[in-house]
């Protein structure tokens, strides 16, 4: 083995330690839709010839609950809610959709990409350190946002949000589409065939591929270990 991969197998090692605080392989795909979209309705407003008839075809249906159940996402770190043209047809047509997260302390939404939205992240409570990558050519970029504060994260960018603080922290997040989409990159990555990931990964093997696709986190997961270890929580 080269000693290039051999330090980025210990990275991986060391980041996979980090997170040991695992749960079952399965529960590392990203969170599938719940509930089964209205089709019917659905149907009518994507076929509608125009707005008129969509609010006509919605009636009073134009609220989302996100204390509810739909479009939720559960992590060791919190949770996700999120609204969007499938389980929200009233965002049919106009181009625009929701998540508010409600991460624990130190709790982390993991990096990921919309593919078809650009996203608008506003700080409701709390403190969070907030990152992208958006694409080959660019440096990472990183910053903290607090409390009435938003961060853009550019459509395609891959992108997370830390809560760095030992309180719980809220953040709702805009999109300009009604459909964003989400590309969790750990899960995904690790999702490709096995051969393909240990290739990728300078010729790491058939069974640590495997080991440490076991080890990913639901999302929100635990955050970093520096958070975890000042705000005295567990490392496992
Ligand atoms: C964010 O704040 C923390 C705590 O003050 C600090 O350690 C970290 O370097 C900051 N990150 C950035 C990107 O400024
Ligand atoms: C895979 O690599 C690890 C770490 O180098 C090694 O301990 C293990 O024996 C290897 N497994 C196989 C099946 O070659």
């Amino acid at each position: 083995m080269q000693l290039s991969s051999f330090s980025l197998l210990l990275l991986l090692c060391a980041l996979a330690l980090a997170s040991a605080q695992t749960t079952s392989p399965a529960a590392s795909r990203a969170a599938s839709p719940a509930a089964s979209p209205n089709t019917a309705l659905i149907t009518t407003l994507k076929t509608a010839a125009s707005q008129v008839d969509r609010v006509n075809a919605l009636g009073d249906d134009f609220i989302f609950d996100f204390r509810g159940t739909l479009g939720v996402s559960e992590g060791r770190g919190g949770k996700t809610v999120a609204a969007t043209a499938r389980n929200f047809p009233a965002l049919i047509g106009n181009g625009v959709a929701m998540t508010v997260g409600y991460l624990g302390p130190c709790g982390i939404n993991l990096p990921h990409t919309h593919p078809r939205a650009t996203e608008f992240n506003f700080v409701a409570s709390g403190a969070f350190e907030a990152g992208f990558f958006m694409e080959n050519g660019n440096e990472f970029v990183m910053t903290n946002v607090t409390q009435g504060m938003a961060v853009v994260f550019p459509q395609g960018a891959i992108h997370f949000e830390q809560n760095m603080n030992c309180e719980p922290a809220v953040f709702v997040a805009g999109f300009n589409n009604e459909d964003p989409g989400v590309s969790t990159i750990a899960s995904n990555f690790f999702g490709l065939p096995t051969a393909i990931v240990g290739a990728s990964l300078g010729g790491l093997n058939i069974s640590s591929v495997e080991d440490l696709r076991a080890m990913l986190p639901d999302n929100p997961a635990l955050g970093t270990e520096e958070c975890r270890r000042r705000c005295g929580l567990s490392l496992d």
